[in-house]
């Protein structure tokens, strides 16, 4: 990390990393000195927390929630969060891909939290494609989830790390007509990727969509409910328009790219009044700002 990356880790309240590890041990249920939970409320922190590290925590308790939720059997049902960081003119990345990096420190340390909360980080093929991500929590203390790739006609080459490196389980998901031929291009990949076919993921339509829908049952199937969907621009946006999450942290930078891989791409609507307007807060992520939308009442 820079020194200006690291500069801008200075709002990081002193009582955080401590924080962090109670938010880990209720992630498996236990509640501590700084963390309890009760039915009505869900997980509630010691008001004896600094107002800082408590905003913080509230980006993170509706995942703890969910989480206790499904174990307690009360919902089996899917949680989703997705994020996205953007410019302040819409876009995720230069027209050639280079996202590097649109959001500060704040944010990638933000990514690896939400990675180490959730059963698995997805991403779309085109982040694959361009970033060769490893989609690890190597900047947090707490547990690697399992990597999903989310490519449903199966255009990747299986030569990318998370196919190859073995770091973490990873999972390959493509309409079942490609799953063959996914499978091939895997090979014996010495890692610990899986090719998973979802019927039909693909839309009929040949307009290239798909039913995130059809991919996130077939995930909860094998255990995986708590999802998050790191990027990019389209495949957030796919989620979002499929009504398929129920959690959106938008970050805002200070920067304008002026043309490239667009951002949040929402459905249209001619009149103002039918445009929604979620839930939202706020929260400053050093320079940038984290938008998080509640886009489902649990
Ligand atoms: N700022 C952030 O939060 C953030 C997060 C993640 C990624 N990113 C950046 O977002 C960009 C990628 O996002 P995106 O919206 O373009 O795509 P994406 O959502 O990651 O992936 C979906 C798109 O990738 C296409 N695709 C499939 N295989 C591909 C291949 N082999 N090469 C290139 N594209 C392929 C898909 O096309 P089909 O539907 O036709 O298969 C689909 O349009 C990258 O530049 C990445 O650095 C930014």
């Amino acid at each position: 990390m820079s020194a200006s990356a690291s500069d801008r880790l200075a709002d990081i309240p002193l009582d955080w990393p401590g924080l962090w590890l109670h938010m880990l041990r209720a992630r498996d249920g236990s509640p501590s000195a700084q963390l309890s939970h009760c039915p009505e409320r869900g997980w509630m922190v010691d008001e004896a927390i600094g107002a800082r590290a408590s905003a913080l925590f509230d980006l993170y308790k509706p995942v703890l929630d969910a989480r206790v939720r499904q174990r307690q059997l009360r919902s089996r049902a899917p949680w989703v969060v997705a994020q996205l960081g953007q410019s302040l003119d819409g876009f995720v990345a230069t027209a050639t891909g280079d996202s590097y990096y649109v959001n500060g420190a704040h944010c990638l340390l933000h990514l690896h939290r939400l990675r180490a909360l959730c059963d698995a980080v997805l991403v779309g093929a085109g982040t694959v494609a361009t970033d060769n991500p490893q989609l690890t929590t190597r900047r947090v203390p707490g547990p690697q989830p399992v990597r999903v790739v989310m490519d449903p006609a199966a255009r990747l080459d299986g030569l990318s790390r998370v196919f190859r490196d073995g770091q973490a389980p990873t999972l390959w998901v493509c309409d079942s007509h490609h799953a063959a031929q996914a499978r091939s291009r895997l090979g014996q990949a010495p890692g610990r990727a899986e090719v998973v076919g979802v019927d039909g993921l693909l839309a009929t339509d040949a307009t290239g969509a798909y039913h995130p829908q059809r991919a996130v049952a077939a995930l909860a199937e094998r255990g995986l409910r708590l999802l998050f969907v790191e990027g990019g621009g389209i495949t957030v946006s796919r989620f979002f328009t499929a009504g398929a999450l129920d959690r959106l942290h938008l970050v805002v930078a200070p920067v304008l790219i002026g043309s490239g891989r667009r951002g949040l791409q929402a459905p249209a609507h001619a009149v103002m009044a039918d445009c929604p307007r979620p839930k939202a807060r706020t929260l400053a992520l050093g320079p940038d700002m984290l938008w998080d939308l509640e886009l489902r009442t649990s």
